[in-house]
């Protein structure tokens, strides 16, 4: 299959690529790194993306994150680059990318546990993974041409837990070959309209 890895640089991402580039040709793009720049809050930038490339057949999203900040003080203005980047840039790429993407093709989005088990600090993070999930069950109601869609929904994998282990209290560490094995489920199986849940 030729896939199109956008956040390939990043600490799912890299682990990804590894594992898909022994099967699989690979297009990573990212903000400041892979095959080709992209940003994904900007819908000009996705259009762009799409228009360079050919014969994609699976489009994996690995790009984003959730603000994390005190609920008592949270603003509108701190929630917008994460609903602009993680979220809309998400639905972007589906949206913009279903006139792009090979027949019976495939989408897999990132969301994550937060939108299931919320942590303190973490109201962004759920709003975003919530209504990703969301998205992606309408969304596989929608895709023509046998086009699927799943969202991966990782836990805090065991490779962040040193840098943001302290801001999930409680939480089990993620082993990284589960969560590989969720975004293998998604793109070289037959899945449609599942979040795919990795949560330890
Ligand atoms: N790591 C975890 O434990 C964990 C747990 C649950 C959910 N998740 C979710 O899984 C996803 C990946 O997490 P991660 O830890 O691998 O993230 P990460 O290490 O921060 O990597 C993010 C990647 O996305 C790219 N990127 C970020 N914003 C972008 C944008 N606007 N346009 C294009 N590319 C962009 C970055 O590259 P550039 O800087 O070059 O753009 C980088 O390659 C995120 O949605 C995160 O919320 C992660």
């Amino acid at each position: 299959m030729k896939i199109l890895l956008i956040g390939a640089s990043g600490t799912i991402g890299k682990k990804l690529q590894e594992n898909l580039s022994q099967r699989h040709e690979i297009v990573t793009a990212g903000r400041n790194s892979g095959d080709i720049r992209v940003d994904i809050s900007a819908v000009e930038s996705i259009k762009n993306l799409f228009e360079q490339l050919s014969g994609i057949d699976a489009c994996i999203c690995t790009a984003g994150s959730g603000y994390q900040g005190n609920f008592q003080t949270m603003t509108e203005a701190d929630l917008l680059p994460s609903l602009k980047g993680k979220l809309l840039g998400q639905v972007n790429v589906v949206l913009i990318g279903q006139h792009f993407l090979n027949e019976n093709g495939s989408f897999t989005v990132t969301s994550g546990i937060l939108a299931d088990d919320p942590a303190k600090n973490s109201a962004c993070g759920a709003l975003i993974s919530g209504a990703l999930n969301s998205f992606v069950f309408a969304a596989s109601l929608e895709l023509k041409r046998e086009i699927r869609i799943n969202a991966v929904s990782p836990g805090i994998v065991e490779d962040s837990f040193e840098q943001y282990g302290h801001e999930f209290p409680g939480f089990n560490p993620v082993p990284m070959t589960k969560v590989i094995n969720a975004y293998l489920k998604s793109v070289e199986g037959v899945s449609n309209g599942q979040i795919l849940k990795v949560y330890g």
